[in-house]
């Protein structure tokens, strides 16, 4: 008998109003069942909805150290269990071994940050325009946060954005992807374990039409952090506008590396193929695009497809495995499609460019690394997000044609230069249109400690990660303490 698992609302485990249930399947192989998890509805989102915004009312009120100190907790006890969780995770949404215990770090990271923050969370103060006035300002807690979160990174992500919602003393409730429920079940525990009070978090599973669409909706959720599509995040910026919440996006790319003819290409190759291949190609920040200055186009092409035919896909599990299975089968089938676009576009397919579905693949949903050369700008295989193990190579002839190129996109993530000019990688920074770009680094590696979003269509303007991501969280409240006794007038009594 699959294990059935259920919502966390109010400090209690419970089955959905619903009573139905889903299966959630390891993508490397689909006879493994992990469990059966609630098919959610409305109701259950307004369950969690009015815990989260009763429980506000007191947790508010802990000193933000304290909430800090639990944090700190889970913190202890994502490093104490990190190889459990991270082979949980390779089971449960197929990336290698090695990647998921980065990603349970990166939960790690994010919750000694967020716990020191609680000693932190520092506001400003500046001098009065009067004497004997103070003024002072304060970072306050916003409310109830709608958390919705992809399954690209099950741990890290949710950790983003619920540790410091929690350390600023806002309540959530959390909406993990369809996709990846055990991950998320298994934050939650930690955090309970942890000592969270009842309904501070809450944990809602089930599709983004119901359940991400009722915690949007809600005119009691005060603010929502979404990682995901620009399409779907399009659609929360429309539907939040309508009772005017704070809304932090975080959305496609297209990201591109450049190399330029000094750079050193044995470095370059390395990071290529990690920023293309790494997690299947499955990361808002995976290189999908490659801009090659044309005297070193033919014989990186060559080293590059060298390296990539010779990857071994398979289960994450097992330790020689270079590259794990897409997500599922309909996402598979989207990698594969752009494949024929690519074809119909007039693209040269160098590498890859089938489902593996024979002998150790048969069971998953297997892609081959996939590279096309010719590549144009205008190409849709050179525009838009695959999010799969697809990467287009584009040959240009200089510095400028390639900055050009890289920003001819209407996302912009990350980015990433290869060179030995110091004057190239100086220009490269100053031009590129993105949150982030790398100089002899892959588009992917970001730190917990940084600010991680983008300009364009990937976002709505915020940062997650680092210091910025305490904006979002917090309200600020002006203070003007009068000690003189007497009424005095700004802008008025100084003129
Ligand atoms: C994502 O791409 O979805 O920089 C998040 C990285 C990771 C986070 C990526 N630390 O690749």
């Amino acid at each position: 008998m699959p294990k059935k698992y259920q919502n966390y609302i109010n400090g209690k485990w419970v089955d959905s109003s619903s009573g139905e249930l889903y299966e959630n399947r390891n993508p490397a192989d689909n006879e493994d069942l992990i469990g059966e998890f609630p098919k959610s509805t409305a109701r259950d989102v307004e369950a969690a909805i009015n815990a989260a915004k009763q429980a506000f009312d007191s947790w508010r009120l802990v000193p933000a150290p304290k909430r800090g100190e639990i944090l700190k907790k889970v913190g202890d006890i994502l490093t104490e269990r990190k190889e459990t969780i991270a082979r949980e995770m390779t089971r449960e949404m197929g990336k290698v071994l090695a990647e998921t215990r980065g990603d349970v770090q990166e939960g790690i990271d994010t919750a000694y940050y967020a716990a020191s923050e609680g000693r932190r969370l520092f506001g400003y103060n500046a001098p009065s325009e009067l004497p004997n006035k103070m003024n002072l300002s304060f970072r306050m807690p916003v409310g109830v946060a709608g958390v919705i979160t992809p399954w690209n990174f099950p741990m890290a992500i949710p950790t983003w954005k619920i540790f410091p919602a929690l350390v600023c003393g806002n309540t959530v409730v959390f909406k993990p992807a369809t996709d990846t429920p055990k991950t998320a079940t298994t934050l939650v525990e930690i955090l309970i374990e942890a000592g969270i009070p009842e309904g501070v978090i809450n944990l809602v599973h089930g599709s983004g039409r119901v359940v991400g669409n009722a915690i949007v909706s809600s005119p009691d959720i005060d603010l929502i952090s979404f990682t995901g599509s620009t399409e779907v995040g399009i659609d929360i910026s429309e539907k939040a506008s309508k009772t005017l919440k704070r809304v932090s996006l975080e959305l496609g790319g297209k990201n591109a590396v450049i190399i330029m003819d000094d750079a050193n290409l044995e470095l370059a190759l390395e990071g290529v193929l990690w920023g293309a291949f790494g997690t299947t190609g499955q990361r808002c920040t995976a290189t999908s695009r490659l801009i090659l200055h044309e005297k070193i186009h033919d014989i990186f092409v060559k080293l590059l497809v060298d390296k990539a035919t010779k990857l071994n896909v398979g289960n994450g599990l097992d330790p020689t495995t270079d590259m794990g299975p897409c997500i599922n089968s309909a996402q598979r089938d989207v990698v594969d499609s752009y494949v024929k676009i690519g074809l119909e576009e007039g693209a040269k397919l160098v590498c890859g460019g089938e489902k593996l579905t024979t002998g150790r693949h048969s069971k998953g949903w297997f892609y081959s690394p996939t590279i096309f050369t010719n590549v144009t700008p205008e190409m849709r295989i050179a525009r838009e997000e695959i999010f799969g193990p697809v990467l287009s190579v584009i040959k240009v002839k200089d510095l400028d044609e390639a900055i050009k190129v890289q920003n001819n996109t209407t996302y912009g993530l990350s980015s990433s230069i290869y060179t030995n000019n110091i004057n190239d990688a100086f220009k490269a920074i100053r031009d590129i249109k993105a949150g982030i770009t790398y100089v002899n680094g892959p588009t992917i590696g970001a730190e917990a400690h940084m600010p991680f979003g983008g300009v364009k269509q990937t976002g709505n303007g915020h940062r997650e990660g680092g210091w910025t991501v305490y904006d979002f969280f917090t309200e600020w409240k002006t203070v003007y303490i009068d000690f003189s006794g007497k009424l005095q007038k700004a802008q008025i009594d100084n003129n």
